[in-house]
C-alpha cells in the first residue's frame, strides 16, 4: 500500500520514533560534510520528489530539495499557479499524471481536502508539506531537536503560546502518539482543532487549554510559539491584540524551567510572537530545528519509500 505522510497518524507513534532515530544517525553519520554530498548509501539514487507549492516557503522548499539531494536523488519545484492545476485542472487528474512521471509528491496548500484528493489518486506517496490543517514534517523536526538537546519525549511538558493553529495541531497529534503533555495558552476564540485535541487526549495525552500565558508555561520544558496571522489569514488587528498578553518574551520565558528550550518554526515576526531578546537568547534553538527540517525530511522520505519499518 501507498504510504502518505498527510498527517504523523498516518505513520504512527513507532514509525514516527524510527524517523527520528534514522535521522539522528544519517545526520551523525555525515557531519562536517558538504552539504550537498549524498549520503554514503544514496537510498534514493535515480528517485526524483516533485513539489507542489500554493504558498510561499524558504524552509520547506529548500529542505526538501537537499533532503532528495542528499538521499541520491533530484526534486523538482513546481509553483501551483504555472501549472495547469492553477487554471483548472483537477487535483484528481493532477495527481493521475504526476504519479506516472515522478516518484513521490510534497504538496503546500490551504484546503487540507484537497491534499487528501491528491493522495487518494496518487500511487506514489504524497507528503503534507503544510496545510492550513497541520504541518507534520515541522513536527518531527522540532522532535529531532528536542532530541538533540537532551530532551526525552515521554512526559515532556510543552508549552504553546499563541494561536490554536496548524503547527500546534501537528504538536498536539505528537503528543498523544509519543505521550508527552501540552498546555496552550491562548486568546479565548483562538483554540486549536477540537478533533486533534480529542484524538490526543484518547491517546492518553495530557492537553491543556489555559487563556492565560504565565499558567502556560509554568514549569514547562519546552516552550514554542509560531506567527499570529498564518498565510491567507487576515491581519486583523483585533486578532493582534488578543495575542499580544501571549507574546514570548524574557519575562514569560523566566517562568518555564531553567532549562527549558525555545522553538519557533519560523518565519518570525520579530516582536509579536515572540521578542529579539528570546529569539536569539540562550534558550531558543531555532537555527538548529531549521536545519533539521532536512534530517527529519530525508527520513520521513525513507519512511514514505517503505525503506524504514
Ligand atoms: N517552517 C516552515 O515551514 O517554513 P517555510 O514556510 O519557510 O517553509
Ligand atoms: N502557521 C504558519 C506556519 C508557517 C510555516 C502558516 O501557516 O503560515
Amino acid at each position: 500500500m501507498t504510504r502518505h505522510f498527510l498527517n504523523l497518524s498516518d505513520a504512527g507513534g513507532d514509525a514516527i520514533a524510527a524517523i527520528l532515530n534514522d535521522a539522528l544517525d544519517r545526520k551523525a553519520a555525515r557531519k562536517g560534510w558538504p552539504k550537498g554530498r549524498p549520503d554514503a548509501d544514496a537510498p534514493l539514487k535515480d528517485h526524483t520528489l516533485g513539489m507542489i507549492f500554493e504558498k510561499n516557503s524558504t524552509r520547506t522548499r529548500v529542505s526538501f530539495e537537499m533532503a532528495m539531494r542528499q538521499l541520491g536523488g533530484d526534486a523538482m519545484f513546481m509553483a501551483a499557479g504555472q501549472m495547469q492545476l492553477g487554471r483548472g485542472e483537477t487535483v484528481a487528474d493532477t495527481s493521475r499524471v504526476l504519479s506516472r512521471m515522478v516518484d513521490a509528491i510534497v504538496i503546500r496548500t490551504d484546503d487540507h481536502a484537497k491534499i487528501e484528493d491528491l493522495a487518494a489518486h496518487a500511487d506514489v506517496p504524497v507528503i503534507n508539506g503544510l496545510t492550513d490543517l497541520s504541518h507534520p514534517c515541522q513536527i518531527v523536526a522540532d522532535l529531532l531537536t528536542l532530541l538533540e538537546h537532551g530532551k526525552a519525549l515521554p512526559g515532556l511538558e510543552v508549552a504553546w503560546l499563541g494561536d490554536g493553529n496548524n503547527v500546534l495541531a501537528s504538536i498536539i497529534e505528537a503528543a498523544g502518539l509519543l505521550k508527552f503533555n501540552v498546555r496552550i495558552g491562548c486568546p479565548k476564540g483562538y483554540e486549536p482543532d477540537a478533533a486533534f485535541v480529542e484524538q490526543a487526549r484518547a491517546a492518553g495525552a495530557r492537553i491543556d487549554i489555559v487563556h492565560d500565558a504565565a499558567e502556560a508555561v509554568a514549569g514547562a520544558d519546552v516552550v514554542i510559539t509560531d506567527t499570529w496571522v498564518s498565510m491567507g489569514q487576515d491581519h486583523a488587528h483585533n486578532k493582534i491584540a488578543a495575542m499580544f498578553p501571549f507574546q514570548v518574551n524574557d519575562a514569560l520565558m523566566g517562568k518555564a524551567k531553567a532549562d527549558a528550550k525555545f522553538l519557533h518554526c519560523l518565519p518570525a515576526h520579530r516582536g509579536e510572537e515572540a521578542t529579539d531578546s528570546v529569539l536569539d537568547g540562550p534558550q531558543s534553538v531555532i537555527w538548529d530545528e531549521a536545519e533539521n527540517r532536512i534530517h527529519a525530511q530525508k527520513s520521513i522520505l525513507l519512511w514514505s519509500f517503505g525503506l524504514l519499518a
